[in-house]
């Protein structure tokens, strides 16, 4: 397998979580592919996020990163099938895609075209495991940094067309993404997009990258060498500036609460609370 770096393998720790929840009985969906995306790494990378998380004979401080993903997999499954009952919709972006599988486990439209956009060593080893099953959708895989700045070229030379509506995901990105890249990326985003289209992302609050209750997770992701890095108390707005109408929703709300969210979900107000939010929203004219 090629040498994955430390954000790339944080791909297997998500696959690893999905596999995880795919096992369980009361399961919020089924990955059948995660098992074998994991592979040896993923489990190790969850059991010290595991350890940390849940420590013996001490009450949890830390989110839950088993049930926040559940959560955010169901959330965000459900989001991108209800995107694309729209007929507009013939495009969907999934950047970055990691181990998702969710091109081969969601029911989609045979008119959709989606884009799979990740470092190319993710995507070759993603191959690797996956070999090449039957896949209902056009599936185009993009090999990109998206902190460079050719990316938004390369997804045009995959067939990308920024003048049709399209669905985009950016999912477990942008708290390893120093901020003004975060702003590049969507500013990228934003030149991609037709109005009309559908953006989300999720986003840690500012809290939660300095709470010392958030410290044992913190401490984990930049010891392996990929730290959080950025964070908004205004999902919304950081939205807005790029040319997207969003609502947030964060887990433990009736939006994206599926019986699992652990935790109580203080008012917004509350700054020094640790908060995740699911962003999502409809990009404007401007
Ligand atoms: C936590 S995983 C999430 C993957 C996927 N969204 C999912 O939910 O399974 C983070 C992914 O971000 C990718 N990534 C991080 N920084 C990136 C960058 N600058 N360009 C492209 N991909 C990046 C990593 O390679 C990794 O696959």
């Amino acid at each position: 397998m090629p040498r994955l770096d430390a954000i790339e393998r944080t791909a297997l720790l998500t696959a690893a979580i999905r596999a995880a929840e795919s096992r369980r009985p009361d399961r919020l969906y089924d990955d059948p592919y995660a098992a074998a995306f994991a592979g040896d790494v993923g489990p190790e990378l969850l059991a010290e996020v595991r350890s940390v998380t849940f420590p013996s004979g001490r009450a949890r401080t830390l989110p839950s990163t088993p049930d926040y993903n559940a959560i955010r997999t169901r959330f965000f499954d459900e989001y991108l099938t209800a995107a694309v009952r729209d007929p507009a919709v013939e495009q969907v972006v999934i950047a970055p895609v990691g181990m998702d599988a969710r091109a081969f486990r969601l029911p989609w439209p045979r008119r959709i075209r989606l884009f799979e956009v990740d470092r190319p060593v993710v995507l070759s080893v993603k191959d690797d495991v996956l070999g090449d099953p039957p896949c209902a959708v056009d599936r185009r895989q993009v090999g990109v940094d998206l902190r460079a700045d050719d990316w938004t070229d390369r997804l045009l030379a995959a067939g990308y067309d920024p003048a049709a509506p399209s669905v985009w995901l950016l999912e477990g990105l942008l708290y390893y993404i120093p901020e003004p890249d975060v702003h590049r990326i969507l500013d990228g985003v934003r030149a991609m997009t037709a109005p009309g289209s559908l953006v989300a992302a999720d986003v840690v609050n500012g809290a939660a990258l300095r709470l010392p209750t958030m410290r044992g997770l913190l401490d984990v992701f930049a010891g392996w060498g990929c730290p959080w890095l950025f964070g908004t108390d205004e999902p919304e707005a950081l939205f807005a500036a790029h040319g997207v109408a969003a609502t947030a929703v964060q887990p433990g709300e009736p939006a994206a609460d599926y019986g699992r969210w652990p935790d109580p979900v203080p008012p917004r107000e509350e700054t020094e609370v640790r908060r995740v939010f699911f962003v999502h929203g409809l990009r404007t004219g401007d």
